[in-house]
């Protein structure tokens, strides 16, 4: 566990989620193309997996690659599936060194085949370590996760293997989501400055605390993800109450 004196009297949040945004602008910045950064990016997200471990974090999870996301042009598109091809390698390795299960959600049925084969992997490889979980958002959509939800309940209905006519809490319909069992985020860290939630986990950040940055994603570090952890227990989580 952490090492680190300036975490001694702090709470540990359970689960930090984090909309790693800015790489284009960090490559931009420098005079690269907007592809470096991405690069940068993804060393950042192996050094970060292995920081959240220290530090005790129980559940980590990053947007990557959104259902927007698909918009942008062919190259970046292609540059960024190339990059997941390679450290998937790579992060099975950073995975079993940390003792860190990884977990995908978002709707990985319209990747290529190898990358879907490569994902399935990396769960099924690492699914007994006892760690954090890192649990990378990939061809997610808030939206999308819920209207996939509403799907398979309907299915579920259907085939008479729900009866919601009697009761159905927010409780059942979470273990519908691609985050089932897992614990809603306790603080959402935002890089590079952006005020908005950009489709990303809309029914699991419900009340959970917001940490924005100014620092672009390939500059973020182990300070600032303290610095985060710091801001969130000064503050009064109150979920409603008083
Ligand atoms: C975040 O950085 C990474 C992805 C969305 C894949 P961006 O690519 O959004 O970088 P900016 O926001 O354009 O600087
Ligand atoms: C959010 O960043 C998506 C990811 C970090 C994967 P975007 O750069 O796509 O979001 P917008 O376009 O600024 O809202
Ligand atoms: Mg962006």
């Amino acid at each position: 566990m952490e090492e680190n004196t300036e975490l001694r009297d702090l709470i540990i949040p359970e689960h930090v989620a984090i909309i790693m945004d800015g790489n284009g602008r960090w490559a931009k910045k420098r005079g690269l193309p907007r592809t470096f950064g991405h690069r940068q990016g993804c060393t950042v997200v192996e050094r970060t997996v292995e920081d959240a471990a220290r530090i005790g974090l129980k559940y980590l999870t990053v947007y990557a690659f959104s259902t927007e996301n698909w918009k942008r042009s062919e190259e970046e598109v292609g540059a960024l599936m190339q990059l997941f091809r390679y450290y998937m390698v790579r992060l099975l390795d950073v995975a079993t060194k940390n003792n860190v299960r990884v977990k995908m959600i978002g709707d990985r049925r319209r990747f290529p085949k190898d990358i879907i084969e490569g994902i399935n992997r990396l769960e099924r490889e690492t699914c007994e370590a006892t760690g954090l979980t890192f649990v990378i958002a990939v061809n997610y959509g808030g939206r999308d996760e819920i209207r996939r939800a509403a799907i398979a309940l309907c299915d579920d209905v259907k085939e008479g293997k729900r009866d919601i006519s009697e009761s159905f809490s927010e409780e059942d319909f979470s273990q519908y989501l691609d985050t089932a069992g897992m614990p809603d985020p306790d603080l959402l860290i935002r890089t590079s400055g952006e005020l908005r939630l950009s489709n990303f986990l809309l029914w699991q950040l419900a009340y959970s605390e917001i940490y924005i940055t100014d620092l672009y994603w390939p500059d973020f570090n182990k300070a600032e993800l303290i610095n985060a952890i710091k801001a969130y227990n000064k503050r009064n989580r109150r979920f409603g109450g008083v």
